[in-house]
């Protein structure tokens, strides 16, 4: 005999409808949620940055562009030259060690600067280019505004932001922001979008990606262990900070939450494609 299952998701499930008849078997059900959605991968940002049409030859900015690895893979994907800015001095190290090594490197520089001090002349870029960086930055009208200043006229901007969802409970939110060196207002998506307006630009399209990319590095990965290291962080804490010491092991205890609360839908990714306001 089948069950009929509660008709809201408020009704509490009871014990005869739990481990009673269900629609299909558990194994079933559990083979329903394994199916692949096709998940992008996360390259697909450079999709998005296809779409505002940069190639050979226009100059892109890669704004907090850490060991330069983005800034020579655009200029491998697009023949675009790239200037890579960070404030983090072994950032630079390695940004300066990979150019020196890669085939496209002759196309991609790295400076020192912060995207409130941007070390470049006005209207001197196409598109200016921000993945996962403006977490960490308090002047965010400030951050724009800078921006604004060395685009072209008819330059773009592309943004890849995470940002906090209604799941995420105030605890999680304090925690994440003391140990990931993030300002709380950066998570929401209501401050960023007037931020963006403010500072002169129009959103064009954005790409709610979701939990997508995570889902694609997890089907092609073999034995994701975040979960595992969360585990283990947790049952023997002292004696792992004890090795590695407490910066180490914050920054990487919050950088697996950060991780898992993206999968479960506690954060979202989204990439936002900009263009300066005609005015
Ligand atoms: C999560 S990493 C992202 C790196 C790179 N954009 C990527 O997607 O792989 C954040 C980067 O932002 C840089 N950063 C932090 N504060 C910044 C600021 N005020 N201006 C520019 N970059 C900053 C950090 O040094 C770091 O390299």
């Amino acid at each position: 005999m089948l069950i009929d299952m509660a008709d809201d998701w408020t009704t509490p499930i009871t014990v005869e409808q739990m481990y009673g008849y269900w629609d299909v078997e558990w194994d079933e059900a559990v083979a329903v949620t394994n199916r692949s959605l096709d998940p992008r991968p996360n390259s697909s940002i450079y999709d998005t940055l296809s779409s505002l049409g940069v190639e050979k030859g226009d100059v892109v900015l890669d704004i907090g562009g850490r060991d330069a690895s983005g800034g020579l893979a655009m200029a491998e994907r697009f023949g675009c030259r790239v200037i890579v800015v960070d404030p983090v001095q072994a950032n630079l190290d390695d940004g300066l060690r990979a150019i020196a090594g890669h085939v496209h490197g002759y196309l991609v520089e790295i400076h020192r600067g912060t995207i409130n001090q941007i070390p470049i002349g006005d209207d001197t870029v196409d598109v200016v280019f921000s993945r996962d960086m403006l977490t960490h930055v308090a002047d965010l009208d400030g951050a724009l505004m800078e921006c604004r200043r060395v685009l072209t006229p008819s330059g773009s901007m592309l943004i890849h932001q995470v940002f906090e969802t209604p799941l995420l409970e105030p605890a999680e939110r304090e925690r994440l922001c003391a140990d990931l060196a993030t300002v709380p207002d950066r998570l929401s998506i209501e401050i960023f979008e007037d931020s963006v307006r403010r500072a002169g630009f129009t959103i064009r399209a954005i790409d709610r990606v979701g939990s997508e990319w995570l889902e694609s590095l997890l089907e092609r990965e073999d034995g994701e262990k975040r979960l595992l290291r969360a585990a283990h962080m947790h049952r023997a804490k002292d004696d792992i900070v004890d090795e590695v010491g407490v910066v180490a092991f914050r920054v990487m205890e919050a950088n697996n939450l950060w991780t898992i609360y993206r999968m479960i839908g506690k954060l979202e990714e989204r990439v936002y494609s900009l263009t300066l306001d005609r005015t």
